[in-house]
């Protein structure tokens, strides 16, 4: 079997379910539940005996070592995290708990745990570290894309604290020779994206008749992937990625934001007309976010020579889907559209 950590959370819950639909392996799932984690996302698992969900925290070092005593993973798959931007901007705090500390954490106890395997379970375990596009900061309109050797110059709270996380992952393979992999993949999108990031806020706001808030003059650049093919990317370097290495994983497809926010107003005059109008209405210019990255994009072609990964989406095919996703979906929008998330509304637009 294998621990996920995180995995009642966008990514993680996708993973999850599209582990337990592609292979026979049982997963032990570590999720807190912050506000970010979600249950429901795991509802088709109810009752499946190769999906144990433990609520917990990753910094809970006892926990951790119980965990890994008890179900003997072969591989821990660290999704855990603080992962908004935003958030990180008006309090830092919990990203250096959870991304670092908790990262801390969480090697240690593996580290004790894999030490004391045996041979065979020893040489054949993994440490995947899940992490981000955003610790190579940004780059300039013409600059070629990431590569796994772009320097690190992480530009936010969230980004450095994903940038610490990394190095200490690199730190306990290069010291302790703990068996890891890592893997920084560009901006996802699809089902389960909780509506404070771009793509859903825009789709759940659109559906409301409330504003669009795109971030100043809206030419911001993200490299765009489907959800599901980072997982299978994930799955891929997990069967086949070289110990100590790390991989980016991208969609070749950058968008600028405001292009990203037309789309899914076409999508969505498409297949839920609004009575009063055209969706693109809505659209506001606010505020720009403090430090901005101007632009990610990622070369990928260290997995695609390698492992033989590649996207099985386009954009088109995955806004599609996950505009029709949310509009099936809208008992799940209303159930995380909870007290808190409504008061971070507050918090993050009102100044704007
Ligand atoms: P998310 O915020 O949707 O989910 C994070 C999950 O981690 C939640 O279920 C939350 O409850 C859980 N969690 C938070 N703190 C915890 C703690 N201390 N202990 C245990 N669980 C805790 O995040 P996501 O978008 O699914 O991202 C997952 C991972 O992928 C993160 O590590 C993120 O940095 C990375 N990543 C995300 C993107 C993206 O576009 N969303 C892109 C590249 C990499
Ligand atoms: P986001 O989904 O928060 O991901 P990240 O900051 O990790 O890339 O934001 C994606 C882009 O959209 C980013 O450039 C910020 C911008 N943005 C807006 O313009 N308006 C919004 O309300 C949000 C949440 C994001």
């Amino acid at each position: 079997m294998i621990l996920v950590t995180g995995g009642a959370g966008f990514i993680g819950s996708n993973f999850v379910l599209d582990w337990i639909a592609a292979t026979g392996e049982a997963v032990v799932n570590l999720d807190l539940l912050t506000y970010a984690g979600n249950l429901r996302n795991l509802a088709s698992l109810r009752g499946n005996a190769r999906h144990v969900f433990v609520q917990g925290d990753i910094c809970d070092r006892n926990l951790v070592d119980r965990l890994l005593a008890a179900h003997r993973p072969r591989a821990v798959l660290h999704f855990a995290a603080e992962s908004h931007v935003d958030r990180s901007i008006h309090g830092p705090g919990a990203f250096m708990r959870t991304n670092v500390e908790g990262t801390f954490a969480l090697l240690e106890a593996t580290r004790a745990y894999w030490s004391a395997l045996p041979g065979g379970a020893k040489a054949g375990f993994r440490f995947h570290h899940v992490s981000t596009d955003e610790v190579y900061g940004s780059l300039t309109p013409d600059a070629p894309a990431f590569t796994e050797s772009h320097a690190y110059e992480p530009n936010s709270p969230y980004s450095a604290s994903k940038a610490a996380s990394d190095h200490l992952v690199r730190a306990w393979h290069h010291t302790y020779g703990l068996p890891v992999i890592t893997t920084n993949c560009s901006n996802n999108y699809g089902p389960y994206h909780f509506p404070e990031k771009l793509i859903p806020l825009m789709i759940v706001n659109a559906l409301a008749g409330k504003p669009l808030p795109v971030y100043g003059d809206g030419r911001q650049i993200r490299d765009w992937l489907y959800v599901t093919d980072h997982c299978s990317a994930i799955r891929a370097v997990l069967e086949r990625g070289r110990l100590g290495e790390t991989y980016t994983i991208g969609g070749g497809n950058e968008q600028a934001n405001i292009d990203i926010v037309h789309r899914v107003a076409a999508l969505l005059d498409e297949l839920q007309p609004s009575a009063a109008g055209p969706y693109a209405r809505l659209i506001t210019h606010v505020a720009d976010r403090p430090g901005h990255d101007r632009r990610y994009a990622i070369d990928a072609q260290k997995i695609e020579r390698e492992l033989g990964w590649r996207p099985t989406e386009t954009f088109e095919t995955g806004i599609r889907k996950t505009v029709q996703w949310y509009l099936a979906n809208t008992d799940w929008v209303a159930d995380v559209q909870s007290g808190g998330y409504r008061d971070w509304l507050a918090t993050n637009y009102a100044a704007r």
